[in-house]
Order: structure tokens, then sequence, then C-alpha cells
């Protein structure tokens, strides 16, 4: 959570580091906050709400200074006020803070005899670790400081007799960096550096980051010299930004075929999945015994299809865990588990620790991942990048559908390695793997019939989606989509479930969402919804084109392209995508920042 920027260069800080707050909004905007360097010293301006709010702010303020601290805020240790939000100031210290000081109690116990506090934050109390400190040397007092503080970080400092300076550490919180012709940069993730350039650097832990006007570099803690490990993005400003979209999540719902397209196609090779190219090697597919699928949100969702498949296809046992739970559970997995990590960040924190819970147990971790170089695609032990580019919006859409798409390409070359299906099954899938690709484009020609047809949702206070199978893992996504960002009540139910209790909350009028897009098990799927339709529910039904529907069971119809069953999840997730992409317009709602949420969890 949190957005930092951090630079120093030749161009007004002030400009440079708000447009880099607008890019990282999305990692929290309960406040925003700047700090620069200036003739007069370092100025700060800081607001609550977005990065919106700070900008009106700096209206009524004019400062010019080439070296300065940004940071975009989803609070955590303190709550929503001007006061709170960062940088903090505490003595010579100017910083911004994302993560959670675990030991801050301690450290005021230890350094705060006499002091005073302006905020209820444990980064002004990091700040004022700093300040006691400092003698000068900011990469002594670094050192120092890292050495006492216990839990997550991401620090850009600056000191108040240090111009043009910006320094730089972490532990477990991301922060990249970058060179350009315009200065040297710091960010939460490379969003924010685009504009500049498209080569960065992941600051690695234990490292401090000095980012000059006109240099940067590294150094461990022992004061060696490190050489940043380049990586290159190949996407550029405009695939961050919303080209004449209203809104970020409707532009990458829209951008899923190409998305799909450039995930499935680099690792075909005769018309097979082959993982040569990212050096995944058949071998770990073979002496397993299980495989347990570890993600928090919309990537566990993913991962729920990914079960559906593996097991059908694959024959082998596959658990679908919370990460938040994994972690803490001594989980009973061996060098014969495969643990397959899914994350569009590749930085959520639970996430994280299960791959490290996992590595220590000796399973073989292969992550499913979006962002390049993020922590987990790093430390585990193989990565599957997904390419979706920047996902901008909370709401994750074109990063959820490529993770099937990833799952499907394993599950595939895993029933091929296996023996399950032979070559000329596997070169089967893939063309139904395409057909699928293609089906987006049916899905969103729908679009104006959803926009139309959720008007009667705008209104409701709850509403249920209801499926079996692959259908069930698609109402779980539905029901969180929508409940994200229109703050409906929401709850997916496996649909032979309900009569077990879920069941009494359906009266005249109440939405469900029924999806009935497996053949195998339509015939049941059907019963369930007479159930409800005849307790008064308000159906809207999605099936495969084709199949014989009677009109009193439902009150709107959609559907998808006729598929086999394994193939139906991804025109599934573009209906439900919109469905809830246009419950929350209705109801006014900021689309893409919905409360209380960030897009990225870094902290517990
Ligand atoms: O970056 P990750 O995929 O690890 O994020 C996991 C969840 O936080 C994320 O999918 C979340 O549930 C989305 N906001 C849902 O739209």
């Amino acid at each position: 959570m949190c957005g930092i920027i951090g630079f120093s260069g030749s161009l007004e800080a002030a400009d440079v580091l708000v447009t880099g707050l607008e890019q990282l909004e999305y990692r929290g905007y309960d406040s925003a906050g700047i700090a620069v360097q200036s003739k007069q010293g370092i100025q700060s301006v800081k607001a609550v709400g977005n990065v919106g709010a700070l900008k009106e702010k700096l209206k009524e303020k004019v400062f010019h200074g080439s070296c300065g601290i940004g940071h975009t805020r989803w609070a955590t240790h303190g709550g929503v006020s001007e006061v709170n939000a960062h940088p903090h100031q505490f003595g010579k210290i100017t910083l911004i803070h994302n993560g959670i000081i675990e030991n801050y109690k301690e450290i005021w116990e230890e350094y705060g005899a006499g002091k005073t506090l302006v905020s209820q934050t444990d980064t002004e109390i990091a700040a004022l670790l700093f300040d006691k400190l400092y003698q000068g040397k900011p990469e002594e007092t670094i050192k120092k400081a890292v050495s006492i503080l216990e839990g997550s970080y991401a620090f850009c400092i600056i000191f108040e007799d240090i111009p043009d300076i910006v320094y730089c550490v972490r532990k477990v919180s991301p922060l990249v960096a970058a060179r350009a012709k315009e200065g040297s940069f710091v960010a939460s993730d490379v969003t924010a550096l685009i504009a500049y350039t498209q080569d960065y650097f992941v600051l690695p832990e234990e490292t401090i980051l000095v980012l000059k006007q006109d240099t940067l570099y590294l150094e461990d803690l022992d004061g060696n010299q490190v050489e940043p490990e380049m990586l290159h993005v190949n996407w550029d400003t405009t695939a961050a930004q919303k080209n004449g979209y209203p809104h970020y999540m409707i532009k990458e719902i829209h951008e899923q075929a190409e998305a799909l397209r450039n995930t499935i196609l680099p690792r075909i090779k005769d018309n097979m999945p082959n993982f040569e190219a990212e050096q995944i090697p058949d071998s770990i597919f073979k002496g397993i015994d299980q495989i347990k699928i570890v993600a928090c949100g919309t990537a566990m969702h993913a991962g729920m299809v990914g079960k559906v498949l593996l097991e059908k296809r694959v024959r082998i046992p596959v658990g679908v865990e919370i990460a938040s739970e994994f972690r803490y559970q001594n989980p009973i997995i061996n060098e014969k588990t495969l643990v397959i990590v899914i994350s569009q960040s590749g930085e959520t924190i639970d996430t994280l620790a299960s791959l490290r819970q996992a590595k220590s147990k000796k399973a073989i971790t292969l992550a499913i991942v979006n962002v390049k170089g993020s922590t987990i695609a790093r430390e585990s032990d193989y990565v599957l990048y997904t390419h979706a580019g920047p996902e901008i919006a909370v709401a994750s859409t074109k990063a959820y559908t490529v993770q099937i798409a990833a799952l499907v390409l394993l599950t595939m070359r895993m029933a091929y390695v296996s023996g399950m299906s032979d070559i000329e099954v596997i070169k089967k899938d893939y063309e139904l793997l395409k057909l699928a690709e293609e089906a987006v484009h049916i899905s969103l020609a729908k679009e104006e019939e959803i926009k139309e047809l959720t008007n009667i949702l705008k209104e409701k206070e709850d509403l249920f989606f209801i499926g079996r199978g692959i259908d069930y893992a698609l109402s779980c996504e539905g029901s969180i989509k929508l409940k994200e960002i229109s703050y409906i009540h929401s709850e997916a139910y496996a649909a032979g479930e309900l009569k077990h209790g879920t069941i009494s909350l359906i009266t005249e009028g109440v939405p469900v969402i029924a999806i009935a897009t497996q053949e195998s098990v339509y015939a049941k799927m059907i019963s369930n919804i007479r159930e409800v339709r005849a307790r008064g529910a308000l159906v809207i039904l999605i099936t495969q084109e084709g199949v014989e529907v009677e009109p009193s069971i439902y009150n709107y119809h959609l559907t998808i392209p006729k598929l086999p069953d394994e193939f139906t999840p991804i025109p599934t997730a573009v209906l439900l995508q919109l469905i809830a992409y246009y419950t929350s317009v209705h109801r006014g709602l900021n689309v893409d920042q919905p409360r209380n949420l960030a897009k990225s969890v870094t902290v517990e």
C-alpha cells in the first residue's frame, strides 16, 4: 500500500512528484503530500483525499526546487487526517514511508524522552529515530536505524542540511529506481517512472540508494558499491493512461483480448504450450504428489478455476489456499509439492510470506505474476509472467483473465507431460483457448445491454451469485468485483449449498446472478435456479448460447459462445466485470478508487 516517489534532477520537483503520485494513486488515496528542498528550506504540502486534493492545495503555494519526495497514503497506523499524511518531519529529517514499523512503541520508549509527536503514526517515530541517530552522515544514520527498525519499510529521506539528495532504503516494501536525462528517480513501482525511462531496477533489500541530480548509486550496509540489475518494461506511458475511457477499469476490461494474446502466444510452439523460454522444465511436473495454489482475492479466484482444470485434466490433488491463512497454518507440504503462487502485483505481503513458507519446506515454487521484477517473481523458483501490461484500477480485470490463461497453459502442459492427454488433445485445447480468447469480443459486444440491465441493480442492497464447479469459482469473482466497487452486499454460493441456509435470504426481488455455463451440471443448476425463482428472486442468467432455457426461470439472460466447460471462464468473467462496472457507474461511485481499498496490499 502507499505510493512513494522521490526525485533529484533538473526539473521542478513538485511537478515530477505530483505527476508520479497520480500514477501511483491506485496504491492508496486517503491522503497525499510532497516535500521539496527549496531555497527556503524543506517545504511540505499535504492534503486529505486523493492527489486531486493535493493539487488544489498546491495552487495556493508555489515553491521551487529540484529535489523532493512525495507520498500517497493508504492509512494503517493512525486515522485519515492531514497530520497523519506523509511526508513526516522530525528535526532535520523529512521522510516518506510505506510499510509498518512493528517496534514503534519500543523505539518511542527508548528515544522519545522529552519529545512531542504531532501525528499518530509509526512513521513519525521512525523519523524521530533517524533524527536521533543523525550526526551529519546519512549513510551511517540509515545503517544504524535499520539495525533497530523492525517490520516492513520503504523509506525515502531528505536531510535538512544536505541539499538535492534523496536517500532510500527498504525491507519487504517495494522500491524501484531509474536514471534518466532529467535526473534520478525512485518510486514504489515503475508506472511512476515510465514517463522518463523504460529501464529501471529493483532496489535490493539492505542496500542504501542515493539519488543525486546527475547520478545515483547503491551501497550495501558494509559500504560496498552494489551494481543494480537492470530491467526493461516493454510498455510505455500510453499503456498507463485512460486513453479516452472514463475509467481505468473499463479500459482494462477492453484490453483483455490483447492481454490474453500477449500471455498465450509467446508460450506456444508447434501448437503446444511450451515453457522453455522461461526455463520451466517439465521435470518439475513429474514426481509431485500434490499442488497448492496460494493467492489473495481475485488472484485466489483464478486459482479456484485452476484447481478444477488441473484436477480434471491432470488428476492430481490441488488445494487452493488463502495466502493470509496458509502462511500461519504450518501447511503439509514438502519437496513433492508444487506450490503455485498467483499475484498481479507480485508484492502482496501474504502471498510473499506464503511463498517463503513454501520454500522453507522445500516445495517447488512457481509464480504466476504480472509485474516484472516484483519480489514474488524474484523469489520463486520459476516464474510464468502474465503480460497484461499495467493494471491501474483497484478492481482487477485483465490480470484475472490472463491468470486463468496461464493456468490453462500449465494444465495443458502438465496433462501432456503426465501422459493424461496426448498431443492431439493438447493441440485441440489450444484451438479452444483461441476461441475463448476471441469470445472476449462477443462478451464486450454486450456492453450496452449490460449497461441497461444493471439499472435494476443500482438500488439493491443484497445480491447473490450462484454456480457450480468452475461457475462457483466465477461466482466468487463476480461477487468480489461487484462489492468492491458498488458497495452492494453480495455473496457467492455453490448453487447446491443454498438449501443449507442461505436460501432463507432469497425473497421477492432479491437479485441472483446464476452462472450456468457448465454443461456437466447444467440440469442441476436449472433446478437450483427454479428454487430461487419460486421464492421471488430476480434472476440474471448466464449460459452458453444454444442451450434450451425456459423463459419463466429468468428475468434477464446473457450468453457466451458455445465452448467446452473448461474454456468458459474467460468470456463469462468479462460479462461479470461489465455487470460490476456499470452497477458502480449507475450508483455514481468512484469506480477506480473504491473506498478503503488499495491495489497492492503490502501490509498485513
Ligand atoms: O496483486 P495481487 O494479485 O496479489 O492482489 C491480490 C488481491 O489483493 C487483488 O486481487 C484484489 O482482490 C483485487 N482488488 C480484486 O479486484
